[in-house]
């Protein structure tokens, strides 16, 4: 008979299989370790991999830990995302692999960029990591390339606070991560212990790494120590607030939606010119399932601005991703990256401010008052 914790994992994977239609789904430690696991399961190694320029760090991690070679793809400047005009101008690096991610829940050119792809021989981790129950062309992300991930840590949008998925329709490859990501450590409090030091470290690295480059210097070190963190499975019990989050999802988006559009309102975000001064907007396409709400905000306030927010206790606001480029020529010395200035721009232009179950209405037009506070006391 199951016991309880198994009873959440088989829900769980029954919410994402009715989600994605995916045949094999495998719930993992993280989405980085099925990141990890899916380029090891290929047998790649020593290969170049097409990462984001403004994705998250520990994708890079994950290509690093996994022996091949991070090559960042500078994205759309309205989008965030990759596109295969930028992919295309890295096929001479013969590429085993592209992670394309719909960055925020924005829906990347995902079937174009699989369509190129699978004329080129190279594989598709599509990262969806913040963007499930978004969909693209009318299909769900998750359901797109050789294998596609989801992530439940902290903050997602289904937040189970540690976890993530990795799906694929390819049953040998599903076989083989399995068999990869079962010799991978628990989850336990060592390792909770670890993650609270690195989280502690990171932040204030993030935050002041722009003002003084030589503390990129720290990261192979960092990297030595930590990077362990990027590939381990949890245990049964773990999962147990899961299925719960999945079946919500409906609710969760509508919140969502609902908050962007006061959001937009409160901000004459539809009213904004090409050339408005301060703010811009994302695109936002069709399918959009909105992780935090992003906003470009002119690269001289940007910091003023958050700073501004964080006084006045918006914590929750955030700016989420810096460009990647800084720390992938430290831990990857060796490869010469290609000059990303969208994602660069990007990274020195965005915010996120909240909008997770704990935020409502008079939240929305807290923060958005204090916005044009400090946009009209310029
Ligand atoms: C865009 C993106 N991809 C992948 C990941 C990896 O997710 P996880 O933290 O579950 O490994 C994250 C997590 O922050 C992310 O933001």
């Amino acid at each position: 008979m199951q016991n309880i914790a198994q009873r959440t994992v088989r829900q769980s994977v029954h919410h994402l299989h009715q989600f994605t239609h995916r045949q094999q789904i495998i719930l993992t430690g993280r989405a980085a370790a099925g990141l990890w696991s899916a380029l090891r399961a290929w047998g790649f190694r020593n290969r170049v991999i097409l990462i984001p320029a403004n994705t998250c760090y520990i994708v890079l991690w994950a290509v690093l830990k996994s022996g091949n070679v991070p090559m960042l793809v500078d994205v759309d400047p309205l989008t965030a995302n990759v596109t295969v005009e930028e992919l295309a101008k890295h096929l001479t690096t013969n590429p085993a692999a592209v992670i394309p991610c719909h960055m925020y829940g924005l829906p990347a050119p995902i079937e174009s960029i699989c369509q190129w792809a699978q004329r080129h021989n190279i594989k598709v981790i599509e990262d969806a990591a913040l963007a499930l129950g978004a969909a693209v062309n009318g299909k769900p992300a998750g359901s797109w390339g050789d294998a596609s991930l989801f992530s439940f840590g902290l903050g997602k949008i289904a937040d189970n606070q540690v976890g993530g998925a990795l799906l694929t329709d390819d049953p040998l490859l599903a076989q083989e991560i399995r068999r990869l990501l079962a010799a991978a450590p628990i989850w336990d409090d060592r390792l909770r212990a670890l993650t609270n030091q690195w989280n502690g470290l990171y932040w204030p690295l993030h935050l002041y790494e722009a003002q003084n480059p030589d503390l990129l210097n720290l990261y192979p070190q960092l990297f030595a120590l930590y990077g362990d963190l990027t590939v381990y499975q949890l245990a049964d019990d773990d999962w147990a607030d899961l299925p719960t989050l999945l079946r919500q999802l409906p609710q969760n988006l509508d919140h969502r939606g609902h908050l962007a559009a006061l959001y937009d309102l409160h901000l004459g975000i539809n009213h904004l010119t090409e050339d408005s001064p301060f703010l811009k907007p994302l695109s936002r396409p069709a399918g959009s399932s909105l992780w935090r709400y992003p906003l470009l905000v002119k690269p001289e306030l940007r910091d003023d601005l958050l700073a501004y927010l964080w006084e006045h206790g918006i914590h929750d606001a955030t700016r989420w991703y810096p460009p990647l480029h800084p720390m992938t020529i430290t831990l990857a010395p060796h490869v010469n990256q290609p000059v990303t200035p969208t994602a660069n721009l990007l990274g020195a232009s965005i915010i996120n401010l909240p909008l997770d179950e704990h935020v409502d209405q008079a939240d929305v037009e807290h923060i958005t008052s204090l916005i044009h506070e400090f946009l009209n006391a310029l």
